[in-house]
């Protein structure tokens, strides 16, 4: 990993570690959709083919004759004289091939209602709700904010708004009316589609309110939004307002099913999904229609070794997250998948939830976090003992780097020990699964993504761009274009220059840390800018920084991703108050800005611990050095601190931690 300084640590795992292989067992891979190893080299010679034959598994209204355009790098296209509905994509093709009657999804609600949706039925949800949304003056090339719980009114939306030509900027139900508002400004959104709230810890929790809050904020500019449709879930009360905000239910009642696709250009916008960057403005990463419906499919298909027929899968993620777009919505309704979705917690009403649905629905793909995992097993495998998981034939992992003793547990408790686990790794910029095993083909080792997918072209280089050995640490670039790829940052393509491209010109980096092996299988090292991973979501130091210099008690902040047990990293802060400032005591202080930070982004940014301090450690020009508070949050040795202006700042500030944390 790279501190500020742009050196490479040598690479954290034990020595020996690697030797733990799994290779398929012979049956599994006797079944896969991939047990052919030449895959690899016929798309390494000649990606594009490759990909062009993946693309043509979708239906275009008009076929595509290109395939890569990269004469503008690094604004890439993919397929672009071709036309294509996705919507149409992920439904009425499959109801047209016979399809109807197939369970598109299984829903769970928290307090336990059911629905379940046939790929017809959810084609007529759609049809529908894409009439309704035509009548509120949705149009090709517009942009829908999509604030809403878990339930099937999500992906039948999000599908309306793709079926439009639309794109929609789903900002997940955790994050704060500030959160919102910003995002629905940066996208100019007309229409924000939400629900009175949904069901979470046992708790009816609302979102309605928080859509109003956002609305009513005095930002300087009006808000582009006009209306404000309300699908209800908790039935709690909610305030409407007259001209403004519609009830879902009312309004579609007044539409029929009738309604055929238009196909749209494959570099049309499917949505924008903000992201957290190395500033305060999270980015709002913006992807195309076909490059992305492609990739997202064949990896889907291939990662998971989905069997549409006869698989029932399960993706754990949020559809706040790029996660819950690429395998919740886009990915597995492609590929003509049933599966399940789940509104709540997983320990709601108590931690078997999780293992009665995969039970209950016997599920065979699941697809979840690392920090998910360490969470069950902290509780024990006594719980899901207690249910019949054997259906279970695949595991997948996503978020960030699953260490070898939770594999373990999945693969041994939730596996029976025999389930192949596809720890991928991928980002919202990237789309889709870009590093995994295939489970068919992967003689899989524990704590490690493995393989680039056929098709991808991955680098682990040093700082000047050039590849290094195998065995050292490095950062990981992608070399060629690849269909699912981020179009821009939207509405500033410069910072997507200068974000992923500056660097080293020619090669996208990814932000990661990484180490290529001996047996040329790639181990994910972590970030190296100042993004954190906090259960698998992506939080910027920036971000919580500015938002608590916004504190009118607070003088300077530095905000930390210290190591922790359960979600991989948690958010450590250091402020220093205003001096003059007396509205609030050092010692209401911590209560205080935690809940600021909540407000102010979303409870998921809520630190851990916040130190009121009196200096913060900074090298002469300034830079405060937060790798040094890094190692005091985590009670590691202080690395060196020569550089520092004041030497002895650390060892107040480490003073100051052992009587916080006593
Ligand atoms: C991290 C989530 C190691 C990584 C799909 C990446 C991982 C960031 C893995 C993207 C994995 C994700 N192994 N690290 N299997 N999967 N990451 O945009 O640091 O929310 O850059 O996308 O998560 O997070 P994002």
């Amino acid at each position: 990993m790279t501190d500020q300084h742009g050196t490479i640590e040598s690479h954290p795992l034990r020595h020996g570690e690697e030797a733990e292989t799994y290779p398929p067992r012979p049956e599994f891979r006797a079944q896969a959709n991939v047990n052919d190893s030449s895959v690899y080299w016929r798309a390494a010679e000649d990606p594009e083919a490759y990909w062009a034959d993946q693309a043509r598994r979708l239906k275009w209204s008009k076929p595509f004759t290109e395939i890569l355009d990269w004469s503008n790098p690094p604004f890439a296209k993919w397929f672009a004289d071709g036309e294509l509905n996705v919507a149409a994509n992920c439904l009425d093709r499959h109801v047209a091939a016979g399809l109807g009657d197939r369970v598109a999804i299984h829903f769970e609600g928290e307090p336990g209602d059911t629905r379940t949706l046939t790929y017809a039925e959810l084609t007529h949800e759609v049809k529908r709700a894409a009439n309704m949304l035509t009548s509120l003056g949705v149009t090709a090339g517009d942009r829908v904010a999509i604030y809403m719980p878990m339930i099937p009114e999500t992906v039948i939306a999000m599908l309306a708004v793709a079926r439009l030509g639309a794109a929609h900027s789903v900002v997940f139900g955790g994050f704060s009316a500030e959160s919102l508002r910003a995002r629905i400004d940066d996208a100019r959104a007309e229409l924000v589609i939400t629900a009175d709230g949904g069901y979470r810890k046992g708790r009816a929790s609302a979102l309605k309110p928080t859509v109003d809050d956002a609305l009513a904020l005095e930002t300087g500019g009006e808000p582009s939004v006009q209306r404000v449709l309300v699908v209800e879930r908790t039935k709690n009360e909610v305030a409407m307002v007259p001209g403004r905000d519609l009830w879902w239910h009312e309004e579609i009642t007044a539409f029929d099913g009738d309604h055929e696709p238009q196909g749209f250009p494959a570099e049309n916008p499917l949505f924008i999904l903000y992201t957290s960057g190395t500033t305060g403005k999270p980015k709002g990463i913006l992807h195309t229609s076909g490059g992305y419906l492609t990739q997202v499919s064949t990896t889907h298909r291939n990662v998971f070794d989905l069997k549409p027929e006869t698989d029932v899968y399960w993706c754990t993620a949020d559809i706040g997250w790029v996660t819950g777009h690429s395998y919740v919505v886009y990915g597995p309704l492609a590929n003509g998948a049933t599966q399940v979705i789940y509104e709540g917690t997983p320990d709601t009403p108590d931690w078997g939830r999780w293992w009665s649905i995969v039970q209950k629905y016997g599920v065979t793909i699941l697809y979840t976090a690392p920090t998910a995992i360490r969470a069950c097993m902290k509780v024990g495998r006594q719980v899901p003992e207690q249910y019949d998981l054997s259906s279970i034939r695949v595991l997948g992992s996503v978020g960030e780097p699953i260490n070898p003793e939770a594999w373990r547990w999945y693969r041994e408790i939730i596996g029976a020990g025999s389930a192949p686990i596809v720890d991928t790794w991928w980002q919202t910029e990237t789309g889709a699964i870009m590093i995994s095993p295939l489970p068919g083909l992967t003689s899989l080792k524990p704590g490690s993504a493995q393989v680039p997918h056929p098709g991808i072209d991955v680098n682990v280089v040093d700082e000047a761009g050039n590849r290094v050995d195998r065995g050292q640490g490095g950062l990981l670039t992608i070399r060629r274009p690849w269909p699912s790829m981020v179009r821009t940052i939207w509405g500033d393509d410069q910072r997507f220059i200068d974000t992923y491209w500056a660097k080293f010109g020619d090669q996208y980096f990814a932000g990661d840390g990484a180490r290529v092996d001996e047996d040329g299988d790639v181990w994910l090292l972590g970030r190296v800018d100042d993004v954190m991973n906090v259960s698998g979501h992506r939080l910027s130091t920036a971000e919580i920084e500015s938002a608590l210099v916004e504190h009118h008690a607070v003088a300077e902040s530095a905000v930390i991703g210290a190591h922790d047990e359960t979600t991989g990293q948690a958010v450590v802060a250091f402020v220093i108050l205003k001096s003059q400032q007396t509205l609030l005591a050092p010692d209401d202080a911590e209560q205080a800005l935690k809940q600021h930070v909540a407000s102010q982004i979303g409870a998921i940014a809520r630190p851990r611990q916040i130190f009121v301090v009196s200096e913060l450690p900074k090298t002469r020009s300034g830079k405060i050095m937060r790798r040094l508070l890094k190692d005091v949050a985590e009670g590691k040795e202080v690395g060196d601190t020569t550089t520092l202006a004041d030497t002895a700042v650390m060892q107040t500030i480490s003073a100051r931690m052992r009587e916080g944390t006593r």
